[in-house]
């Protein structure tokens, strides 16, 4: 804990630790409720952060880079990644020049001719558990599918890697100790680095790598360091986040079976169910760094004071959203912020609508009726993404 500095008012003081304090509740999105009564809110914990408690403060600070800067986005500041991870971690005018590489392999119509190769690896896992009457969703389902699609379709890696990437990627961001995540950080860097090295002999496939190999920036090609740091930040930001919204959403579900059996009967409910799905669960916070002293909401904000950019205060805002906390199917408009809004706006977000389109398709084909289990109860995981650790389901086969 830090002290308070003389411009932070003491009545705008509270407590809140986003690694703690989520988890203290049944629902980890609750918490953030009883943030609303003041705009601006400031936790000493951490070094010190201020906390955005509107969705109209969370679209403002989103819409103003040149007043909070993306250099760090995490709560402590700082990464385990030496350099900025691109092109999250850079500012305007810089930031466009390396997300318009990104652009094209991440277009709706490129991610769209995934679809098929993305419903069969689909329906083969859930065919496999379907006849088992039982499963732990998250790790049997919700890790696999998107990784089976990331390192297969995208990456062009083997397919029988998928095992391993779930387990890499799980034990860099949720291993429970630095050591155990830097270690598992260093093995997919070697990984992809010999990854960049195999492919820079040849650069004229069509994954992500070579992709990257051919593009430039400044009338340049991306150098290797460059490719790395990028390609690295789809791993951190692609397989996890999927399926946290696909936990979250299958939580949802097997409690809500008159809102299941509505989709299963309408199948032109399900692109808008994926949409209402994320809203309600909006687990992802960021953190901005504020670039020079201003007023703000009421405040005065110092150059390096850090806002803190809660998800679940913008995704279930009643000003923002007409009856915020039901969950509705046919909301429109459904602007939601789950994606991050302004230059850092997901550039996954087409590819994640889609697996989650297609996971809620093919799973309710093969088990359209299944429960919580009974003698097993959800575990929820607080942090600045929320998540779900384990997610027992059951069905009659
Ligand atoms: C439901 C799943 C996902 C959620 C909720 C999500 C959420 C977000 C959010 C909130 C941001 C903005 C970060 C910021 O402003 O600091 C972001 C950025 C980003 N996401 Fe996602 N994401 C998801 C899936 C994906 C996928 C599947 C990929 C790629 C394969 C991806 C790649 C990225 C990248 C590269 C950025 C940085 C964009 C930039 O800085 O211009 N995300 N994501």
């Amino acid at each position: 804990m830090v002290e308070r500095s003389p411009h932070i008012p003491p009545d705008r003081v509270v407590s809140f630790d986003p690694y703690r304090d989520p988890a203290r509740t049944a629902d980890p999105f609750s918490v953030f409720e009883e943030f609303r009564d003041k705009p601006l809110l400031w936790s000493p914990r951490y070094g010190g952060f201020w906390i955005a408690t509107s969705a109209e403060i969370v679209r403002a600070v989103y819409q103003n880079p040149e007043l909070f800067s993306s250099r760090l986005t995490g709560i402590p500041a700082g990464t385990f990644w030496p350099r900025p991870l691109i092109p999250l971690e850079l500012d305007p005018p810089e930031h466009r020049k390396y997300r318009k590489v990104l652009v094209q392999p991440f277009s709706a119509p490129a991610i769209s001719r995934h679809e098929i190769a993305m419903r069969d690896a689909c329906t083969k896992i859930v065919s496999e558990l379907a006849p088992q009457g039982a499963c732990e969703f998250v790790s049997d389902f919700a890790h696999q599918f998107p990784t089976v699609v990331f390192i297969d379709q995208l990456f062009g890696f083997p397919r029988e890697m998928a095992a391993d990437f779930v387990r890499w990627n799980f034990t860099l961001l949720h291993g429970a100790t630095v050591a155990e995540r830097s270690a598992q950080s260093e093995q997919l860097i070697t990984f992809l680095q010999s990854a960049i090295d195999a492919r820079s002999k040849s650069s004229n496939g069509g994954d992500i790598i070579s992709h990257l190999l051919r593009s430039s920036v400044d009338g340049r090609l991306l150098t290797r360091e460059e490719v790395l740091d990028t390609a690295f930040l789809l791993f951190l930001a692609g397989l996890d986040t999927v399926a946290t919204a696909m936990s979250f959403a299958f939580h949802y579900l097997a409690g809500h079976p008159a809102e299941r059996c509505a989709l299963i009967a309408d199948r032109s409910l399900i692109p808008g169910a994926v949409e209402e799905l994320l809203r309600y669960h909006a687990f992802v916070s960021n953190t901005r760094t504020v670039t020079r002293d201003a007023a703000f909401y009421g405040v005065e904000l110092k150059a390096g004071d850090r806002m803190h950019l809660p998800a679940p205060v913008a995704g279930r805002d009643p000003a923002e959203f007409q009856d915020a906390h039901r969950v509705d199917f046919a909301r429109k408009p459904n602007r939601h912020m789950t994606f991050g809004l302004g230059p850092h706006r997901c550039i996954g977000l087409h590819l994640a609508a889609l697996e989650l389109r297609v996971a809620l398709e093919v799973w309710h084909d093969f088990i359209p009726d299944y429960e919580l289990a009974s003698h097993d109860p959800p575990s929820f995981r607080a942090g600045t993404i929320l998540g779900i650790d384990k997610l027992p389901l059951a069905w009659d086969r």
